[in-house]
């Protein structure tokens, strides 16, 4: 089979969030799983690109790309990364920008990557039998591939896999754009149409031949209102093409054996190094040097949908207690300045560090004893089988990835991790409170922390699951 991913951000390259881990991983456990398989990757080249990563691409060719009235240059660059081709669509004037998204013009950046996309295929000369399009930016791929391009004989046998990796970014503009800068056809209208507005995410899962979300649980949960951001309605008359696979991680890149960021490497079946990497922690943070301390960390974005409500409500009670909170993230300003604050309140026991720092978390994943994630959905969630990949115990709210791959069986049940089933802080608090405790019970802890380590969290399966599905299609 050949299959072509299509997104708009990838680790190592350029990636601001969850997405791009996914589309550095998936794709070589794809090639891993079944080698005969030629799997390619494309997306955008940012200004911002890593320059170490720049220097190795490769320039292959260019076309204009045509939308409605704009014509513009795409440069098209490559690299192998992992076995995978991966394609960079050059245009400077899209996509040397500071950021990744959030520009004005988000809708027409992404509608011309998309275009090109599609446009290029004669020119690289690959024509995959799947396309396989990841978030609204890169719905118009699956959109044009469907209603301008499906009557073209060399398009018309492609079929299409569109994931969802979050509901709640859908890309949504007025129809004022609808053919002026997303170069649609009045006829087009009902395909994106949702509510009062073009939604490029509804046109995506109306044109798929199959969509996919990140975790079994968060394609149940979408098809209700409580999660769907609107979407439910779309998602019911659609349901018999929707279905949920699980995401891994890439054990390579988070290894505490081998992870050269960390004072001292460890192994499950040799944990000296974790204390180190404790004790290093709390030396670089200021934090008192206590070994019978518990850790608890968190790392995350600092917006609403992580659960951080439930944490201003706790978080000065749980301080209280004989433990370390270190909180790792950017995001919103008010909870940036609630943390700031917090920290100030408890500066024998609480660290924040309002940065996106890929070394320091990695040290926190490897250094803390505790991770607690309370999102109040999580369509998959990575942080939780990255901690347990250090030995650190995840808490978790019961929604989504994080409900299908954390199991609270108590302090010897045989479970993975805690959870809280209602969206409480005192649920929460009560769950991480249970965790300290068993934390105290060094037999008990020492044989839960093996079983986190040792859970199969590795995209073997669910790679597995992706070639089924691209080969029922
Ligand atoms: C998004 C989701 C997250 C998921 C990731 C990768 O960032 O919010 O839950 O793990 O995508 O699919």
């Amino acid at each position: 089979m050949k299959i072509l991913f299509v997104a708009s951000e990838s680790t190592p390259f350029a990636a601001s969030g969850g997405l791009g881990d996914v589309i550095g991983s998936l794709p070589a456990a794809l090639k891993k799983a079944s080698p005969e398989d030629d799997i390619r990757v494309v997306m955008p080249l940012y200004g911002n690109m890593d320059p170490a990563w720049r220097e190795k691409l490769t320039y292959l060719t260019n076309k204009q790309i045509v939308l409605n009235w704009r014509n513009q240059y795409c440069g098209v660059f490559s690299l192998v990364y992992q076995k995978v081709t991966y394609y960079f669509l050059d245009n400077e004037y899209y996509f040397k920008r500071g950021q990744l998204y959030g520009e004005y013009d988000d809708a027409e950046r992404f509608a011309f990557f998309c275009r090109a996309v599609i446009d290029l295929l004669p020119t690289i000369d690959f024509f995959p039998d799947i396309l396989h399009a990841h978030d609204w930016q890169a719905a118009l791929s699956i959109i044009y591939l469907k209603r301008k391009y499906g009557l073209m004989e060399r398009y018309a046998d492609i079929r299409t896999v569109f994931t969802i990796h979050n509901i709640q970014y859908q890309g949504k503009y007025g129809f004022n754009i609808l053919n002026d800068v997303l170069d649609l056809m009045p006829s087009d209208r009902n395909t994106v149409e949702c509510g009062d507005c073009a939604n490029l995410m509804k046109g995506a899962i109306v044109c798929a031949d199959r969509v996919t979300t990140v975790s079994p649980t968060y394609a149940k949960e979408i098809l209700s209102p409580k999660f769907s951001f609107g979407l439910d309605g779309v998602l019911h008359l659609y349901e018999g093409k929707l279905s949920g696979i699980l995401n891994g991680i890439d054990r390579g890149y988070y290894d505490p054996a081998k992870n050269p960021e960390l004072p001292k490497n460890f192994h499950v079946n040799d944990m000296t190094g974790k204390a180190v990497c404790k004790e290093e922690l709390q030396k670089k943070l200021g934090l008192p040097v206590k070994p019978e301390t518990p850790i608890v960390a968190m790392i995350t974005r600092m917006v609403d949908a992580k659960g951080l409500d439930l944490v201003t409500l706790a978080a000065d009670d749980l301080l209280e207690d004989d433990v370390q909170l270190v909180i790792l993230g950017t995001g919103d300003y008010y909870y940036e300045d609630y943390f700031w604050h917090l920290a100030d309140r408890h500066r024998d026991n609480c660290r924040v560090i309002l940065k996106f720092d890929k070394v320091l978390a990695k040290q926190i994943y490897a250094g803390a004893d505790l991770f607690l994630m309370p999102s109040r959905s999580e369509p998959c969630g990575l942080a939780q089988m990255i901690c347990s990949r250090y030995g650190t115990v995840p808490v978790v709210h019961e929604t989504g990835g994080l409900y299908d791959s954390i199991k609270d069986a108590g302090c010897e049940g045989g479970g993975n991790g805690f959870t809280f089933a209602s969206y409480s802080a005192w649920d929460m608090l009560y769950a991480v409170r249970n965790a300290m405790n068993c934390y105290r019970d060094h037999a008990a802890w020492k044989k839960l922390v093996r079983r986190v380590m040792t859970t199969d969290f590795s995209w073997d399966s669910s790679a597995k699951e992706y070639l089924k599905l691209y080969a029922s299609l």
